[in-house]
């Protein structure tokens, strides 16, 4: 889209086009993913003339892009959904799309009698047109969900000097507890030069930072540019030829797996003079049992010798990780594990969450047995630990820089 149309759209100057200027509250809920997914939305709305509403007042389409990663945030999103619509008397669109559409499917009509549209994760590009269709309808669009996606040709981006920039959708990881392949499909890589095109264009609009996002980046295998024989590129290719466009100047990415994270790629993070010095590497547990359990394909040995492998290949290295506690059958002893894990490797921060069971999932079928207060308290202690980590780390960073 160029400035011009951006412009027209933000003012409603787009009067002939579809939207006729119509205003549209988009809401997301979620990880990164969903946020590039929004901002692909909002691109296609926005060059079909409507324009973005800041509040609900006075928005003719009530837009959610969701998550259902845990039962809480598919709830605060349906509650938030349904409050609104008890709340305004006027004739608007309400629309609920992404990884909790994908996942509640039509029982969400029951759950929200004014909605109109629910719009799995493979049919985002068909929003516009499914909101033309929406007055008076209900309609469930939620095939598509392998459909490579129609990235990225709209370059609608919130950030002047940052972009997240998708390299793979879905995930064939299966880890027994996580919705994800489930709503977002089967893992798939867009094109090497797919996406190279894309930074180069960000580059141009001004972007000079960028985070590159996949459930597992490290098995990135996207065809390799000008190749009629079906060569890949991996990861650490990528990274490589991504440092080397002109103009930018930092490069995050998330998520890396344990089970594909190797030397190749701490050296990669090293030498690569844009790549942000950090690896999100989520442990998940410290206890081999439930690991193994939740079909993480490492145990906390192979872990621990990563943590290590990576701080010693990159200096300075910011080293994060998430962890859920309370996870079937987990006892006391399991627990021990974790923290023992985590005053070894000393995180520089985890991202730490209480199990939810996600229907459908192989771990559902397990008894959720560790009690509510259990899961509380554990949840509490690993919090706690680290912040009691992470203030001491930042203490002796001070003193280094003081000297
Ligand atoms: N693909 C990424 C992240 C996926 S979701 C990865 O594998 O690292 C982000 C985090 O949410 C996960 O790392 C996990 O810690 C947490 N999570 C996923 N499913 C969960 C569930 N059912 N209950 C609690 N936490 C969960
Ligand atoms: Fe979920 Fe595991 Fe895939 Fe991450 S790697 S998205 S936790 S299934
Ligand atoms: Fe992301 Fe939540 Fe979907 S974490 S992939 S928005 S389930």
């Amino acid at each position: 889209m160029s400035e011009k149309e951006r412009n027209d759209a933000k003012k409603g100057e787009n009067k002939d086009k579809p939207g006729h200027g119509k205003r549209i509250l988009l809401r997301t809920f979620g990880c990164q993913m969903n946020e590039r997914d929004s901002e692909f939305i909002a691109g296609l709305f926005l060059k079909r003339g409507y324009r973005l509403a800041d509040s609900p007042d006075g928005a003719d389409i009530i837009l959610f892009n969701t998550c259902s990663v845990r039962e809480h945030a598919e709830k605060r999103a349906i509650s938030s959904m349904g409050q609104l619509m008890h709340k305004y008397e006027d004739k608007k669109i309400y629309a609920v799309a992404g990884c909790a559409a994908q996942a509640l499917k039509e029982k969400l009509f029951k759950q929200l009698p004014k909605l109109n549209i629910v719009c799995g994760t493979g049919e985002i590009a068909r929003l516009p047109e499914l909101v033309k269709e929406a007055p008076g309808r209900r309609i469930a669009a939620l095939d598509g969900i392998d459909a490579p996606l129609p990235e990225s040709s709209l370059s609608y981006r919130t950030s002047k000097n940052h972009a997240y920039v998708s390299i793979m959708r879905g995930c064939d990881n299966f880890c027994s507890y996580c919705i994800v392949p489930y709503v977002r499909g089967r893992e798939r890589s867009r094109r090497e030069g797919d996406i190279i095109n894309e930074i180069r264009d960000l580059v141009a609009g001004g972007i000079t930072d960028i985070t590159l996002l996949g459930q597992n980046v490290n098995s990135y295998k996207g065809i390799a540019r000008n190749d009629g024989e079906g060569k890949t590129c991996n990861f650490v290719r990528l990274l490589t030829i991504i440092n080397g466009v002109e103009g930018m100047e930092k490069i995050r990415f998330m998520t890396s797996h344990p089970k594909d994270a190797n030397n190749e790629l701490f050296k990669a993070v090293r030498e690569l003079d844009k790549v942000v010095k950090h690896l999100h590497l989520p442990l998940q547990s410290g206890s081999d049992r439930i690991l193994r359990l939740m079909n993480r394909g490492y145990t906390a040995e192979k872990y621990l010798g990563l943590a290590a492998g990576a701080r010693k290949i990159v200096p300075g290295l910011r080293f994060t990780t998430d962890i859920i506690t309370g996870f079937p059958t987990e006892k006391e002893k399991d627990f021990e594990d974790t923290l023992r894990m985590m005053k070894k490797i000393k995180f520089d921060f985890a991202y730490i969450f209480k199990y939810s069971p996600r229907p459908g999932t192989t771990a559902a079928k397990l008894e959720d047995d560790v009690p509510e207060d259990v899961k509380k308290r554990n949840h509490r202690a690993l919090l706690d630990l680290q912040k009691e980590i992470s203030r001491r780390k930042n203490e002796k960073n001070c003193r280094h820089s003081r000297v």
